[in-house]
């Protein structure tokens, strides 16, 4: 079976880069004459995470978190488990945690929990897509790219059964494909 189909895109490469320019100085403006450690939530937010460290010009370190979901491949079933944990302490440290897309809002919550259970000196979000039409906690991230509707979308770090992370726009994977 070809993965390379033509899908429908949703959201443009140029238009994404605007946007991850425009949030990189929206956090900019926020931290001014502070650190920060990006934390990205693999695999999802990997590419979305480079982009926007690349934008960003104040002293900030990264690490990554891993997260398996129990469920289907399109929706979480909230038993969230971290399968790779940070290498690092954030007690007392300004932490902004880098999510690819937030829809029931249950992996958001409990890394929210889980790492303010850590006692960092501040926690912020940061999501590149938010779908809220499915959202079952009420959960808010504190910089959003782009609010869409409930699609099933891929590309730009995002999969579907691991496959079309590499394509460059957020594509909109049709219905039938699931
Ligand atoms: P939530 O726990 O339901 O908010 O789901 C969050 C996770 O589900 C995201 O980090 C993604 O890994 C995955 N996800 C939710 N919606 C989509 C989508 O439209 N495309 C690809 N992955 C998605």
């Amino acid at each position: 079976m070809t993965r390379i189909e033509k899908l429908e895109e949703l959201i443009s490469k140029d238009e994404i880069q605007d946007r991850v320019k425009e949030l990189a100085e929206e956090i900019e403006r926020d931290y001014q004459g502070n650190e920060i450690i990006v934390i990205s939530v693999l695999k999802g937010a990997f590419i979305f995470t480079a982009d926007l460290l690349r934008y960003l010009t104040i002293p900030s370190q990264v690490e990554f978190l891993a997260v398996s979901s129990y469920g289907s491949s399109t929706k979480s079933s909230g038993v969230i488990r971290i399968i790779k944990d940070l290498d690092v302490n954030i007690q007392g440290k300004n932490v902004l945690l880098v999510e690819d897309i937030v829809d029931s809002g249950l992996t958001l919550n409990y890394l929210k929990h889980n790492l303010k259970s850590r006692l960092p000196a501040s926690l912020k979000i940061c999501t590149l897509l938010d779908k809220p039409d499915k959202r079952e906690v009420e959960i808010y991230a504190d910089y959003v790219g782009f609010v869409i509707d409930d699609y099933f979308v891929v590309g730009y770090g995002l999969d579907y059964s691991e496959y079309y992370r590499n394509m460059p726009g957020i594509n909109l994977l049709p219905e039938e494909y699931l």
